[in-house]
């Protein structure tokens, strides 16, 4: 349905409708790429892309996900205390909905990170008994032996508690390093690291490739996209 602009900016939580005219008159809005700033113009948000200073236009109620491929060096969270980048930095240009991580990656950790406003599929997806896996491709110090991987696979003591069962793909396997790939289903803090490091074999390099059969593939480190409906039902695929 069409819409005064300012309205509809107003309801995406922009600004005030006083705001948003200003916003208009100052040449900041645009519609299907046409800056307008005429005051009266009306559009349709749901057949118009409407932007402001660039960026998309969502509406408040609108539910949005994105797939992130998180650098190393970013915290997981929306705003850091002691002022280090945050991942919600690096999704800004898509949307102007506030959105958060879903789960976390450590500092250390790059790859497949979820941001979303859904806070009902956040913890659909961190729930136990959905048991969303989640792969990572890991270099860790030392020759892996197939004994070693067996272990890991049908659970080990970790801080009291033993960990689920596990499935690892070895990868490549060198004197000073191997690579391989493990899925795990729990989300345990710093659970792969601790892994690996209670069998004596200390992790390099940590990177989630896929969150269930939703995999991060070609997108470049620090890029992300808006994800439609049916790649999101790969989650739980
Ligand atoms: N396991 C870890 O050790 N670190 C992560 O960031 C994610 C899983």
């Amino acid at each position: 349905m069409a819409e005064r602009l300012q309205k509809i900016l107003a309801r995406a939580g922009i600004a005030s409708r006083r705001a948003a005219e200003e916003l208009i008159r100052q040449g900041k809005v645009s519609v299907d790429g046409q800056v307008v700033t005429e005051l009266g113009t009306r559009a349709d948000p749901a057949c118009q892309t409407i932007c402001c200073e660039g960026k998309p236009l969502s509406l408040a109620d609108e539910k949005i996900y994105i797939l992130l491929n998180k650098p190393v060096g970013y915290v997981t969270t929306v705003r850091d205390p002691q002022g280090r980048p945050v991942v919600t930095a690096l999704v800004k240009h898509l949307t102007t909905l506030r959105v958060f991580p879903v789960g976390r990656l450590d500092l250390d950790t790059e790859g497949a990170l979820l941001l979303t406003n859904d806070g009902e599929l956040a913890q659909r997806i961190q729930h136990p008994s959905f048991e969303v896996r989640k792969s990572y491709e890991a270099v860790v110090a030392g020759p892996l032996s197939r004994e070693t991987i067996r272990q890991l696979e049908q659970g080990i003591e970790l801080e009291g508690r033993r960990t689920w069962p596990a499935r690892i793909r070895a990868l490549a396997r060198g004197k000073k390093e191997s690579r391989l790939e493990i899925t795990i289903h729990e989300g345990r803090k710093r659970q792969v690291r601790k892994m690996f490091a209670v069998v004596g074999h200390p992790v390099l390099r940590l990177k989630r490739i896929a969150y269930g059969g939703l995999v991060l593939g070609a997108l470049p480190t620090g890029q992300a996209r808006i994800l439609d409906p049916r790649e999101l039902a790969r989650i739980f695929g």
